[in-house]
């Protein structure tokens, strides 16, 4: 599948294009709507910020967009591929090769070093960056023999940002990155995926809780109550260190 495109080498516009996409989880007696007929498409190279409060459907949306978690109804296409008619085979594939994803802890093995836990990801790509320029793509190049409890949280969650881009993966996904850490390390990590974004040119969606952040985006998506309420494009879009927090 698709690796990520420099910013300035043509490719095609859409990456994903989302159609009344809905989910229903079933508790019991009751539904939840975690996503209502919505209706997005994610354009290559751009970062995306999707905000909203809590329950409002922020994580399943980027779930299914990544292939973790399947639609109630509707339809996800992924460039030319349509994930919701894809295989169990077919998504674990896309997962591998196209996603790489970013969550709020940050998953590494306490076993490994930065470098190994990088090189988990490297050994099972087809086209990965060397696990030691992932890590300086981080500022981590001298770090890379320390283990996880031997980094800051900051550094930890670094060192997942490159583990998920060393694949050079087509998107990147981001569930609240900063959300376990304090501001002044949320802001080193915001600004490496802004630069990774830059740099490497991969498609980003980052959910956060702080509207402050969208500020870094190109476009904005705010959530509520499983819907689309807000969708807008800044003009250009601030450098972390601009944002007033
Ligand atoms: N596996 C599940 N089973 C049942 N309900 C679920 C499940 N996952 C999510 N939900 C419900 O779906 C709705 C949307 O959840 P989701 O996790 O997408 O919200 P969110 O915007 O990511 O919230 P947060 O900011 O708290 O992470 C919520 O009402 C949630 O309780
Ligand atoms: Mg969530």
């Amino acid at each position: 599948m698709a690796q990520a495109q420099k910013r300035d080498e043509p490719r095609s516009e859409t990456v994903f294009q989302v159609r009344d996409l809905s989910k229903v989880y079933q508790m019991g007696e009751v539904q939840v709507h975690a996503l209502r007929s919505v209706n997005a498409e994610l354009r290559s190279g751009e970062l995306l910020v999707l905000l909203g409060a809590s329950g409002s459907g922020k994580s399943t949306f980027l779930n299914i967009l990544g292939g973790l978690d399947v639609p109630t109804s509707g339809n996800v296409r992924y460039r030319e591929h349509d994930l919701t008619k894809a295989d169990e085979r077919k998504l674990t594939r896309y997962r591998r090769e196209s996603v790489g994803f970013v969550f709020q802890f940050y998953n590494l093995i306490p076993s490994l070093t930065a470098r190994e836990n990088v090189a988990l990801v490297t050994d099972i790509s087809p086209h990965p960056m060397n696990t030691d320029e992932a890590l300086a793509l981080v500022g981590l190049e001298a770090r890379a023999d320390h283990f996880p409890s031997q980094l800051s949280g900051g550094e930890q969650q670094r060192v997942a940002i490159a583990r998920a881009v060393a694949k050079r993966p087509d998107v990147l996904l981001c569930d609240e990155p900063t959300g376990a850490l304090d501001l002044e390390t949320g802001k080193l990590v915001l600004n490496v995926l802004q630069q990774v974004n830059s740099e490497v040119g991969t498609t980003t969606a980052i959910i956060t809780h702080n509207a402050a952040i969208a500020a870094m985006g190109d476009r904005v998506i705010r959530m509520s109550s499983g819907e689309i309420v807000e969708e807008r494009s800044n003009a250009s879009r601030a450098s972390v260190d601009e944002i007033e927090w």
